[in-house]
This record gives structure tokens, C-alpha cells and sequence, in this order.
């Protein structure tokens, strides 16, 4: 099956010669073509070019080819949200409200909330509750126009949750046209039995967990909440080196709460991703330069739990890239809208329209071992795009903050979603 898509008002991040990823000054520029056209042969992008299509009308009719007209209306690559925690059982807007009357993150961990409340719903779930539950947010975020998910473990904290999180993300993959990316993160919190033994819950990590994990297959990627008051740089170091020799890669949680000594531990493993960075310091910046780490940054927990924001102009300043991802998760960001983060980047980090794009596409599908297939609108790459709804310019995107302006989504060379 084919799809041609013509008259499209603008084709926007295209790439002629594909990149991995994009950094400093370059975030700056994206590629578009207006009054184009864009065509889909199988699960994967042909071609593109200039109105009119070549090919005479006659091959067009005889060919079976799907037509769409967009006229007015815009082509993206889908987003690629490289990091969430979407998985989970229900939900903690009490501890919502305990934030409104004045409560640190870190206040409401401490008393039994965080992470540790999310521990226990889940552990009180079902497999199938929790396939369920998370097909509909994937359903949700498909509409909003992300097209590849990361998603990670990390509610579980004992041997049998963790893998009960990852077996019913392996679940997920083949229910949903999403591509899912997934990865362990044991060391998420230390579970309340093992409150004031550390260590222990680390052992438990790195020698019964890590290696079941990897017996099963079921991750690609190794996380550890490296900050204060979860889990030291000794500690990460000493799991990431287990993961790594199980083959999975380090993408982890730094400097969110501190300058905790998280960027530097990643990237001594180097890891996929660090990832919240709200305390970046110029150390830090001068640790990540020339590496293969991807800076990533998620507005929607900095902007929920009104933490300072990254320092974002002065990474790229510097020549580093920078990602953008959700951080969907039900305590410090309970929304999976890349068309919001896209905002947050530009209103809250002052990034222009084409960097705040290049953080939600390219570096995101980079920070997920994905960067060849999706990202970008490239030929071969998957064909996972989406048409918005009519729109002036490509900056509306990020300007009109809160409105669903995706219209038709196409996953895999399928058209999933017209709405
Ligand atoms: O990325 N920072 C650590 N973990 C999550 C929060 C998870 C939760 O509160 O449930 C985060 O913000
Ligand atoms: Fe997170």
C-alpha cells in the first residue's frame, strides 16, 4: 500500500543526507519544502519533492496509490518522546493538591508518597490492568502526534514487579502502532522494606534484577535515579557498570534535585542520555561536550513541580545538543503532549520555533537509539508522520499552546488517525 500526499502547504524537517542528531548553532535551521509532496511506499518514506508530483496522472490513478490532498495543511515527522514513565496504575493528584498547599517533591517521597504510592498501586495491579490503562494513554498521546515512546519501568522495586512492568511493555508493543523503546530502572526509590538498607536494595538491583532483566530480553536501555536523596554516583556507577555488561546501555535521571554528580557518572558510561539537568552547571556543560550523551530536558516536571529550568540557551550556546521528552508520568508531569513540551521550549527555555522542533524530533529519536529510522522526514526512514490541522505557519505549533493541531496520523504507512 501507498500513499501520496499532495499539495502540502509545507513539508517540514526533512532531511536530504540524514543526521544523527543536531547540536548548537545548528538546532537553529530546519529544512522544509513548501507546496510539496510527500510519498509512502509500504511502512517507509519514498520521497518528497516540489509540486507538481512527477509522475503522470495516469500512473497515479492506475497505481492503487491512497491520495490525500492537504491543502493548507502542514506534514511533520511524528514526535519522539524519549523519555516516560507512562506505565502505571492509576493516579496521585492527592499528592497534586499537597503540592498546592506547599509541599516539595521531595517533602511528599519522604512521607510514604512519590514514587513509593505509585510502588504500591502497581504492585496491587494486574498485568492486563496495566496494558490496558497504558494503551489508553497511548492512544492519547498517538492523537497528540507522537509517533516513538520510550518507556520505563521503575514502579515496581521488587524482582517480580519490575519484570511485571516490562513484560506488559513487551505486551504493549504489539498492540500499538507506536514504536516503544524500553528500559529498566530498578533504582527508581528504595522500596519501604528495605528503608535504612540501601545497599541491600542495590544488591538486589545488581545481581537478582539486571540479570533477569537481560535473561529475558526485556530492555534495551538501564536508568538510575542519580540525586539526592535517591541514589548516589557510587551507586549508579557500580549499576550502570552491571547493566552495560548485561548490554544495556546507560540513559539516566541526573541533576534534577542537585548538582549531583549524575551528568558526570552518564557520561563516564557513555550513556544514551542524561536526562532533567535542571543544575547544569559550566563543569557539567565542559563534561558533556564531544561525548555521545544526548542533554535532555523535560519541561513538563520542571514546569509541574516549578523548578528552576535548565539552562538550556547556555547548553547550546556552547555547541551541545539538546532533546526535549515528556517525562509522562503520574507524580511530576501527567501529561504525554509533545505539542506542549514543543511550547515549553520556546515560551519557558526561549528557544526558537526550529530548535524547540529539532529537540522533539531528531534529538529525541537520537536519545533512543532511533535517530536512523525516525526523527525526521528522510527517505527510507519509517513513515511516521502526521498532517496538521490547517495552520498559517510552522511556528503555530509551539505558539498555540494547548490546542490538538494534529489532524491525520500516519504510523508505519498507515493512516491511523483523522480527526
Ligand atoms: O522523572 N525523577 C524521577 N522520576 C520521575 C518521577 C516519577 C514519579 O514521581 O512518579 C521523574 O520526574
Ligand atoms: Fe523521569
Amino acid at each position: 500500500m501507498s500513499i501520496l500526499i499532495k499539495n502540502i502547504k509545507e513539508l517540514v524537517q526533512v532531511e536530504d543526507k540524514p543526521q544523527r542528531m543536531v547540536a548548537g548553532k545548528a538546532m537553529s535551521t530546519i529544512k522544509t519544502i513548501s507546496d510539496s509532496w510527500l510519498l509512502i511506499e509500504g511502512n517507509r518514506i519514498k520521497d518528497f519533492g516540489k509540486m507538481p508530483f512527477s509522475e503522470p496522472e495516469s500512473w497515479i490513478e492506475n497505481s492503487g496509490i491512497e491520495i490525500i490532498d492537504a491543502a493548507g495543511r502542514m506534514v511533520f515527522p511524528s514526535f519522539c518522546d524519549s523519555h516516560t514513565h507512562m506505565l502505571y496504575a492509576g493516579s496521585r493528584e492527592i499528592e497534586y493538591i499537597d503540592k498546592i498547599k506547599g509541599l516539595s517533591y521531595e517533602e511528599i517521597a519522604r512521607r510514604g508518597g512519590g514514587i513509593l504510592n505509585s510502588a504500591k498501586r502497581l504492585h496491587d495491579a494486574t498485568e492486563d490492568a496495566l496494558v490496558e490503562q497504558t494503551l489508553e494513554r497511548l492512544n492519547e498521546i498517538m492523537m497528540l502526534g507522537t509517533g516513538a515512546v520510550e518507556i520505563k519501568s521503575g514502579y515496581g522495586l521488587s524482582v517480580e514487579d519490575e519484570l511485571k512492568m516490562l513484560r506488559a511493555i513487551r505486551r504493549l508493543q504489539k498492540l500499538t502502532p507506536l514504536k516503544i523503546v524500553p528500559t529498566f530502572l530498578g533504582a527508581h526509590a528504595v522500596p519501604a522494606g528495605f528503608k535504612g538498607k540501601q545497599h541491600e536494595f542495590v544488591e538486589m538491583v545488581i545481581n537478582e534484577m539486571i540479570p533477569q532483566v537481560a535473561s529475558e530480553e526485556l530492555a534495551d536501555y538501564i536508568d538510575v535515579f542519580c540525586d539526592r536523596g535517591f541514589f548516589t554516583v557510587d551507586e549508579t556507577d557500580r549499576i550502570l557498570n552491571a547493566g552495560m555488561k548485561y548490554g544495556m546501555r546507560a540513559k539516566i535521571h541526573a541533576n534534577e534535585l542537585d548538582y549531583s554528580g549524575g551528568i558526570q557518572v552518564g557520561v563516564k558510561y557513555n550513556a544514551l542520555s542524561v536526562d532533567h539537568l535542571e543544575f547544569t552547571g559550566d563543569q557539567e556543560i565542559e563534561c558533556l561536550l564531544g561525548t555521545e550523551t544526548m542533554p535532555t530536558v523535560l519541561p513538563g516536571a520542571a514546569f509541574f513541580l516549578e523548578m528552576v529550568y535548565a539552562p538550556v540557551r547556555k547548553m547550546i550556546s556552547a555547541g551541545l545538543p539538546v532533546a526535549m521528552a515528556s517525562d509522562f508520568n503520574p507524580g511530576s508531569s501527567p501529561s504525554g503532549n509533545m505539542q506542549f513540551i514543543l511550547s515549553m521550549a520556546c515560551i519557558k527555555y526561549r528557544l526558537l520555533p526550529e530548535e524547540a522542533i529539532n529537540a522533539v524530533t531528531i534529538n529525541t529519536a537520537y536519545a533512543m537509539g532511533l535517530s536512523e529510522e525516525y526523527g525526521s522526514i528522510a527517505r527510507g526512514k519509517i513513515a511516521n508522520v502526521f498532517i496538521t490541522k490547517p495552520i498559517p505557519t510552522y511556528s503555530f505549533m509551539p505558539y498555540a499552546y494547548g490546542s490538538n493541531k494534529v489532524g491525520q496520523v500516519i504510523l508505519n504507512g498507515k493512516q491511523i488517525i483523522n480527526q
